[in-house]
């Protein structure tokens, strides 16, 4: 048999590799999250997350700045209070003076063009450690929805680009969308964390945070792993309430997630490597296992090829840095 067609000749050598390739990485497509803690000149590292830090305020307004050199352009925020700042409404969460707050005009004051996204949820606050207000065991879904209209609004008004709410709790979008327009807020956007799910990879982040849930899982709210049409029907009535972007998380093991809400919706699709993500590449890098720098563009490469706009990724630096060299 003669073979005519043979597909190896566009793999042939790097130029026809480069020339034909469908994806490229850039750090436009990048978001890193960003751990602040209370204090002074604090930089502590996370011990499941090597190489990321939770900062205080004067320390990540520094690492700011360094970021949009390297050329990131969007930043999701996450705080750790104390424990004293927790109870069961949440009420620190929409403090105009919080250390979110306060994080959020620093970073605007010292890099205005940053794009600053928010995480709106109530579990960094929370005695339970859970998203939303909690009675006799169960989760509230309308009275959270009250406590994350009011956090939105502070963050707006702290100068936030997108309100990123990741509670999943039902009817936020169109609640918050709603609060915004009628404070004058039109032009602050909204990225929901649309299909989140009940997942496992989160557990660094929460050593991050001390944001563990004290009781329960959260299975009620964020979504069964086993399923994909549900992913779709909340984008779609999140996108409905008013949502300009929306998030898929985890990433790398839900890309069948990613690539399906690509074809469907006409919004931008993100996608958030987390923290367990990023725990097991490390590790492995750790133990020899595998290339770090070459596992971290692949993995990023991949997550842009299903489908993602732009990728939440506590790579982005080290990406960043990999990219421009
Ligand atoms: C909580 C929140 C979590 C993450 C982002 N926002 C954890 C959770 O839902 O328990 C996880 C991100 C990561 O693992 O990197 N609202």
């Amino acid at each position: 048999m003669i073979i005519f067609s043979r597909n190896r000749r566009i793999r042939a050598n790097q130029s026809i590799r480069d020339l034909v390739r469908e994806t490229t990485i850039t750090t436009d497509d990048f978001m890193l999250p960003v751990f602040i803690t209370e204090g002074n000149n604090i930089k502590e590292e996370i011990p499941s997350m090597p190489g990321i830090y939770r900062r205080s305020l004067d320390l990540t307004v520094e690492e700011v700045k360094e970021l949009w050199t390297l050329g990131i352009k969007a930043v999701n925020l996450y705080v750790k209070v104390s424990n004293d700042k927790k109870d069961n409404t949440g009420k620190e969460a929409w403090n105009k003076n919080g250390l979110m707050q306060q994080t959020i005009r620093a970073i605007k004051d010292a890099v205005p063009e940053m794009v600053v996204m928010p995480d709106v949820a109530l579990d960094p606050y929370s005695v339970y450690g859970h998203d939303g207000i909690v009675e006799n065991g169960k989760i509230l879904n309308d009275a959270t929805v009250d406590a994350l209209v009011k956090m939105s609004l502070s963050h707006a008004e702290a100068g936030a680009d997108f309100i990123a709410p990741s509670d999943m709790m039902d009817g936020r979008v169109a609640a918050i969308r709603q609060a915004l327009e009628e404070n004058g807020f039109y032009d602050v956007g909204i990225m929901s964390y649309a299909a989140k799910y009940a997942s496992s990879f989160y557990g660094p982040f929460r050593d991050a945070l001390d944001s563990a849930p004290g009781f329960g899982d959260k299975k009620t709210y964020q979504m069964d792993y086993a399923n994909s049409r549900e992913a779709i029907n909340d984008a779609l009535k999140d996108i409905e309430e008013g949502a300009d972007m929306i998030m898929v998380k985890p990433g790398l093991p839900y890309l069948d997630i990613v690539s399906k809400l690509h074809e469907i919706v006409d919004v931008p699709v993100s996608v958030y490597q987390v923290s367990g993500e990023y725990a097991m590449i490390k590790a492995a890098v750790k133990n020899g296992w595998l290339d770090n720098d070459k596992t971290i563009i692949e993995s990023l490469t991949c997550i842009k090829r299903a489908g993602a706009s732009l990728i939440s990724t506590y790579f982005a630096k080290e990406a960043a840095l990999l990219l421009n060299k």
